[in-house]
């Protein structure tokens, strides 16, 4: 079960893996994620389905490593297989006919916003994605989304200019405001890109959808540790979204709830390889 089918690094630290699960590749949809333990002392890590194989019993997930947890998954290889997978979790993207749609992705989020842009094309919507990156060397699904929209409907931003358009994704964005080229608006990346975002199309009166990110520990609905606030109302991640309605999204308070447990991460990652937990006899 879970066996690690295929490894392959994107760009520096992001890994695609295609991972056997036959039973959650049956059900799993555009938006929905898995949860994943590397072992059995592992700690419990959401990542989004970027691919489902339900023909190969196997799904694809893309990852940036950026603590203890997706290190150790980085180091495992194909052949080896994960402790346990959980899903699919969350509510799929609603997938309907919007008209002109854009689709952004920045950094990591990009794996993430790929399914939704794909499933969305295929409903007959104008799909246009803007990727956003710090740099060239981190961009990813170039290929896979030019064949999803079109090298004309992919647009690239990069802060330092090493490709694309030298800035951020709402600049583009902007001009496509302007312009009416947008009915819906979709944007997964860093919980700050998601509020400018949001700050950009809000007086257009575009409805933006963002996936949101969370800390998430059981992934249904009991922990609570993923709570996040939309329109004033207290909200679960996992199990009201990951997709929400962006312009009443609470960012600050999902920024401080991200941080809550930095010094722990720090620890963790200071200590990796020392030999991890001892809560196992
Ligand atoms: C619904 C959802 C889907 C996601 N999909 C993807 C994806 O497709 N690809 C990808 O690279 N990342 C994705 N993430 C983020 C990913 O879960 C974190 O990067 C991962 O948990 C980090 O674990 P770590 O031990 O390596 O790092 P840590 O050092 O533990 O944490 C680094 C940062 O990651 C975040 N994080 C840590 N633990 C969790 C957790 N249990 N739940 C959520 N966030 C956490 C925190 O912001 C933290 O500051 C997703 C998160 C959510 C909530
Ligand atoms: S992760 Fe526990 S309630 Fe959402």
């Amino acid at each position: 079960m879970f066996e690690i089918l295929s490894k392959e690094k994107l760009a520096h630290q992001i890994f695609r893996m295609k991972v056997a699960a036959p039973e959650i590749a049956k059900k799993a949809k555009a938006g929905q994620f898995l949860i994943l333990r590397v072992d059995e002392c592992g700690e419990r890590i959401p990542l989004t389905f970027c691919d489902i194989h339900a023909d190969e019993g196997a799904v694809t997930i893309i990852f940036m490593v950026v603590g203890a947890t997706t290190r150790k998954l980085s180091e495992m290889e194909p052949g080896q297989a994960l402790q346990d997978v959980a899903g699919p979790l969350g509510k799929p993207t609603e997938i309907e006919d919007y008209g002109k749609v854009v689709c952004i992705g920045g950094g990591i989020g990009a794996a993430v916003m790929y399914p939704a842009a794909r499933a969305l094309a295929e409903a007959g919507n104008d799909v246009t994605c803007i990727l956003g990156a710090r740099s060239e060397d981190l961009l990813i699904l170039e290929e896979e989304l030019t064949a999803i929209c079109g090298a004309d409907k992919l647009i690239i931003t990069t802060d330092d200019g090493s490709k694309g358009i030298k800035g951020v994704v709402t600049g583009p964005l902007e001009e496509m405001l302007k312009a009416g080229n947008a009915d819906l608006v979709i944007a997964i990346g860093p919980a700050i890109m998601m509020k400018f975002v949001c700050k950009t199309t809000e007086p257009y009166g575009v409805k933006t959808i963002v996936s949101l990110n969370p800390i998430m520990v059981d992934g249904t609905g009991m922990c609570g540790a993923c709570r996040v606030s939309v329109g004033g109302e207290t909200k679960f991640g996992c199990v009201d979204g990951p997709d929400f309605d962006g312009h009443q999204v609470d960012f600050e308070l999902l920024m401080a709830r991200q941080r809550q447990y930095l010094d722990q991460e720090r620890i963790a990652m200071d200590h990796y390889g020392e030999g991890g937990c001892t809560c196992s006899p």
